[in-house]
């Protein structure tokens, strides 16, 4: 049997629509690896907060909905109890209760294990804010995404006119700017980059090319002894 931190981890970290997403199932598709959307998991539970009418600083209630979550994930799709809430946890509305919870320690707690459950042969890509800090420490690389708020404003902007969703981009930039603050600020695992993470700046590069970069990253990570 393997043991578990054997199970190499490509760990990529950064703000929202910094191109996380994109890059992460470019290199976990490239590697043959599996991949977790770890903001997918605090979408979900705010998704169904938000739907059970939860006040949203009930700290004991949302970290009680994160654990006995039942969601499904392959690729981009999540099903919660065979109803597939892919596009529902996209709405602006989820976005904002996601990173309002994300703050609370236990619903982070909560959904601890279930990340690292994700980490299986022959190994894994996972994206989020603390994947390099918190969840997988012992990551083979641990890459820091970024790109200028303009830039991740107008590329969430193509992403929800391509799923027949409104938005306008000034609205969208504050939103950004808003979510940033709140990622950066808060006092349980704040957005950071951790010393021994790489920053890429994806600012008017293609996915492509990010893609390329971070398979070279790893390639020379795998060689130091
Ligand atoms: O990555 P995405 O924008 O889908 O994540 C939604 C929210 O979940 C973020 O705004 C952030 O507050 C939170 N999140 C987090 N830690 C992660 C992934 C996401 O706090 N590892």
């Amino acid at each position: 049997m393997v043991s578990q931190p054997l199970i190499p981890v490509i760990a990529i970290d950064g703000p929202s629509a910094s191109g996380k997403g994109t890059v992460a199932q470019g290199v976990a598709a490239a590697l043959g690896f599996h991949y977790l959307d770890s903001g997918a998991l605090y979408r979900t539970v705010a998704l169904a907060a938000v739907e059970a009418g939860t006040n949203l600083e009930n700290e004991s209630r949302l970290s009680s909905i994160a654990l006995n979550l039942k969601a499904e994930f392959s690729g981009d799709t999540v099903v919660i109890k065979g109803r597939d809430v892919t596009d529902a946890i996209r709405t602006e509305r989820v976005s904002e209760a996601a990173s309002r919870i994300a703050g609370l320690a236990k619903v982070r707690a909560a959904l601890l294990e279930r990340q690292r459950g994700f980490r299986r042969p022959p190994g894994l890509v996972a994206e989020g804010r603390d994947m390099g800090s918190v969840v997988f420490p012992d990551a083979a690389l641990k890459v820091f995404l970024t790109a200028g708020p303009e830039e991740r404003a107008a590329r969430r902007y193509k992403q929800l006119m391509g799923k027949g969703m409104r938005a306008t981009m000034a609205a969208l930039l504050q939103e950004i700017q808003e979510r940033d603050a709140r990622d950066s600020d808060r006092s349980v695992a704040p957005l950071q980059k951790c010393a021994d993470a790489v920053l890429l700046d994806t600012t008017g590069v293609p996915v492509e090319e990010v893609v390329t970069q971070v398979l070279a990253l790893y390639q020379r990570a795998q060689q130091v002894p």
